[in-house]
């Protein structure tokens, strides 16, 4: 099985991810986790910080030669601004200059700061930041190496923004669509809702205020049997929803149809099982389970999707809070916050679905390199095959 274990500060030096149990002959190069990272801070609403972070990454160990070697992969994520922050966020002895002391509400600030007994509101935002998320993409982007060489891969698209909200009844995008997606600068692959995603956001800038929304992950190519319905902490779908839910600022993940489905009646809520003569396998058409039953993947493309709150930073601060010292009321202080991080929430939430399903994947195939992998998954596929004909 995959686990991974990220540390670093928003304005430390670096982030360290360090990812094991994938296996040998996994083609990794630094330029593709770039690419990943890169494509976590796209999206129209997101600050300046998004445009001069340029996540320098070295990969320190696991790979040699281009290659996995199977032994724990650390990727370490330099942040530019170091210079700038060396003084106050230093390793070494000292004490900060400016002390935050307002935390702000809808963050990890206040309720950090009483757990772990500290009196300035850095020592926690600087973890509970999501720039920790670059620490995952980059681990993520392994898991996708993994993942597409024995046929899976991995989208995901706006769905709303604020109030506005793509038609559900949509078709899924298809992977060949990602560029597509990634081109747009909502990332929404529905190009009628687009310029009503970004006039959402500009009006909300303007406002000084945040906002939250929805992205769809698909994965294509995960075969029927990934997960289990014989023990609660093996389900898929419990499995991605506590993945997803991690997300900094995440409040739903929805499975397939999830949400909808809890306002009709079953005979409309289910996905009808087809048998399709010439591939010899079974088939749903309709995607309301997001292609789990039972905790189980069934072989249809897995749809989840995950929804975010309006960011808690304001650039408008209104949000009321106490000086912790004074106890008197004030409102929060502003670190640099973006007005929405939806579309980066997109890549993000790929990323979590990546990892899990590679774990999931590692789990159920076993194996440690990757053509012992690959063997394993064509000997099940076949089992598959013949059990049909007995
Ligand atoms: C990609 C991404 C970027 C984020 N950027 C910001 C931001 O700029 N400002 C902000 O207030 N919150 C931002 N957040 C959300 C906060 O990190 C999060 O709300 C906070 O840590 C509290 O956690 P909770 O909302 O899960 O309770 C971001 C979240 C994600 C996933």
């Amino acid at each position: 099985m995959l686990r991974f274990l990220t540390a670093g500060e928003s304005h430390g030096k670096a982030l360290v991810v360090i990812v094991e149990g994938l296996p040998s002959g996994l083609e990794v190069k630094k330029e593709d986790i770039s690419a990943e990272l890169g494509r976590r801070r796209l999206g129209f609403g997101r600050g300046p910080r998004m445009r001069f972070e340029q996540d320098e990454v070295t990969v320190l160990s696991g790979v040699r030669f281009g290659k996995s070697l199977g032994s724990p992969i650390a990727i370490e994520i330099l942040n530019t601004e170091w210079p700038k922050w060396e003084v106050e966020m230093s390793v070494e002895t000292g004490e900060s200059k400016k002390i935050l002391t307002t935390p702000r509400p809808g963050h990890a600030d206040l309720a950090g700061m009483q757990k772990y007994n500290l009196i300035d509101a850095r020592d926690v935002l600087e973890r509970a930041s999501a720039r920790e998320t670059a620490a995952r993409v980059a681990a993520g982007s392994v898991a996708k190496v993994f993942l597409k060489s024995i046929g899976i891969s991995i989208l995901s698209h706006v769905v709303s923004i604020g109030s506005v909200r793509v038609d559900s009844s949509a078709e899924l995008p298809k992977f060949e669509d990602l560029e597509v997606i990634d081109a747009s600068e909502v990332r929404c692959f529905d190009v009628n809702f687009e310029d009503a995603m970004v006039n959402e956001i500009k009006a909300a800038a303007k406002d000084g205020d945040s906002l939250g929304g929805t992205v769809e992950v698909v994965a294509y190519g995960v075969p029927v049997g990934i997960g289990s319905h014989v023990h609660w902490d093996r389900k898929l779908d419990g499995l991605l929803a506590h993945a997803l839910m991690s997300i900094q600022a995440v409040k739903v993940v929805e499975i397939g149809e999830g949400i909808d489905i809890a306002f009709r009646r079953g005979s409309e809520a289910h996905d009808p099982i087809h048998w399709d003569k010439e591939n010899e396998s079974f088939r749903r058409f309709s995607h309301n389970s997001g292609g789990i039953e039972g905790g189980i993947s069934t072989g249809e493309p897995i749809v989840v999707r995950a929804s975010m709150k309006p960011l808690a930073t304001l650039n408008r601060p209104v949000l009321k809070t106490v000086d912790v010292k004074t106890k008197e009321e004030t409102v929060s202080f502003k670190e640099r916050t973006d007005v929405t991080a939806v579309p980066a929430l997109g890549v993000v939430s790929e990323t979590m679905v990546a990892l899990v399903l590679a774990s999931e994947v590692l789990r159920k195939f076993g194996g440690d390199s990757i053509g012992e992998i690959k063997s394993n998954v064509e000997s099940y596929k076949n089992q598959l095959k013949t059990q049909l004909k007995n």
